[in-house]
């Protein structure tokens, strides 16, 4: 089997990660721009400051995803470069450099798919309480509205949020990313609703604009199995899929929460201060998603945690999606297992889950258009005689796209694929040594660009469209 003509294979990148220039051309300071900057917050110190340049360098590297062959590009915009304080005027200057960035694309015939969040925000915003104020989601809407109007003659593919679940627990529950703050569960299902809201409001203006293109969201796909058959382990599988797939695609695909994480959270006073309007724009808007996003890359192997009183220290790494802490409420607890195989960072190998993961997903969600927005693989690239050998990234991959064909051939409407990444770029936590790109980064000289092994064979694959996969 071939991918068919209308599948992109394409890849991915994200503003803060690959930009740089963060304080060029009238952008406001982000939210990420401040956090990176307190100390211990990320390895080493490192942050988006330069990037891999991407602000000044992106014909550049363009003209490589075109050697690539890529069908398409999936970039962020950065809100405080269009909107530098968040809410008021916008900026230029902004607004033309992913005017070239689209048209740089175009030239080449790569299709632009925009992600109008992928983490950085004005950090005016997030001093005034950022996704727990509801003044954020009326600024996002009125940001949504300003990239659809200068851009959305040539983008008919938009992304509204990337992975609700990571920056709302991160900021909210573990404290590893802005604002920063540990252990405050109201704010987090606060946070989840203004975001879901945002989303609907801004779906609901995209299709008002009659700009024809598509419109969805990408979320976390990391679908949580059970270590063995014990009730209770399967119980507490059941209970980490509620909370962490189904209080994520429900309100998106079906307007509406799940009662299982409602009841819990509700006798818990957890539950976010909502109103009826909001309620009812998420009904309205539920129907206009043209499509979902998935960020896969690795399940979760989940068994009830009965140490509930005991207090997890969460470090860089554990925070980052290696297995071994107990959920914040104490329900469940993810476990690394001896019969599983595992990235240099603990993050585990599993292209079958992820054929599991879509099946279910399909007999929760029916057949809505899919597009894996991220899979890849993070790892330190071999170098030698000045060759990067980067083997592990190619049958991390191959191995993916392979499991992709298969859940196509089951019947699940998958229209693309983007590796994470296409160009080295700055991991939000763990620094440049953290690799996924098909492209590496010369840190050390200028930061000059080299092509890597996986570069030429994903060039291969997209010439074959797949047929040897
Ligand atoms: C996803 C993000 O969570 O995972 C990306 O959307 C991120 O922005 C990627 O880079 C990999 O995560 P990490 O922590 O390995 O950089």
């Amino acid at each position: 089997m071939k991918f068919p003509k209308d599948f992109f294979l394409g890849a991915a990148s994200a503003s803060y990660q690959v930009e740089g220039a963060w304080n060029e051309d009238g952008k406001g300071v982000s939210n990420w721009d401040v956090f990176t900057k307190i100390p211990g917050k990320t390895f080493e110190g490192t942050n988006g400051d330069v990037a891999v340049d991407h602000y000044h360098r992106y014909k550049e590297d363009v003209k490589l995803m075109a050697e690539m062959g890529l069908d398409s590009y999936r970039f962020s915009v950065s809100w405080p470069r269009i909107i530098p304080d968040g809410d008021g005027e916008i900026n230029q200057k902004g607004i033309e450099f992913y005017n070239n960035l689209i048209d740089e694309c175009l030239k080449y015939g790569i299709v632009p798919f925009v992600t109008l969040y992928h983490w950085d925000m004005p950090e005016v915003l997030e001093k005034a309480g950022g996704w727990t104020n509801k003044k954020t989601v009326d600024a996002f809407v009125k940001y949504a509205k300003a990239c659809f109007e200068a851009f959305g003659d040539r983008v008919k593919r938009w992304i509204t949020f990337n992975e609700t679940i990571v920056f709302c627990s991160n900021g909210y529950l573990s404290g590893a990313h802005p604002p920063g703050i540990t252990g405050d569960v109201k704010k987090y299902f606060q946070a989840t609703h203004n975001v879901f809201t945002a989303h609907a409001r801004s779906v609901i203006e995209y299709k008002k604009l009659k700009q024809y293109g598509e419109i969805g969201i990408t979320h976390v796909f990391s679908p949580a199995f059970s270590v063995d058959d014990k009730e209770e382990n399967k119980a507490a599988a059941y209970h980490a899929n509620q909370y962490e797939i189904t209080w994520y695609y429900d309100p998106i695909l079906k307007g509406k929460y799940p009662e299982y994480v409602i009841k819990n959270i509700e006798k818990q006073g957890f539950l976010p201060d909502w109103t009826d309007e909001e309620l009812n724009t998420l009904r309205e808007a539920a129907p206009l998603n043209d499509f979902i996003g998935l960020n896969y890359y690795q399940p979760q192997r989940v068994i009830k945690n009965h140490d509930t009183g005991e207090k997890i220290e969460r470090t860089r790494e554990n925070s980052t999606g290696a297995p071994g802490n107990a959920s914040f409420d104490g329900f469940y607890r993810t476990v690394k297992m001896d019969d599983k195989t595992y990235t240099k960072w603990g993050w585990e190998i599993s292209p079958e889950s992820l054929i599991l993961g879509l099946e279910k997903l399909k007999e929760q969600y029916g057949d809505i258009k899919i597009y894996i927005t991220e899979n890849g693989l993070g790892d330190q690239d071999p170098i030698i005689e000045d060759e990067i050998l980067d083997m592990p990234r190619i049958k991390f991959i191959e191995a993916h796209l392979r499991a992709i064909k298969e859940a196509i051939s089951r019947g699940i409407n998958l229209k693309g694929y983007y590796a994470w990444s296409v160009i080295d770029l700055l991991s939000w936590l763990n620094g440049y040594k953290k690799q996924y790109g098909f492209i590496y980064v010369d840190h050390k000289h200028n930061l000059d660009r080299k092509k890597k092994l996986s570069f030429y064979w994903y060039k291969k694959v997209i010439e074959e469209r797949g047929k040897n996969i």
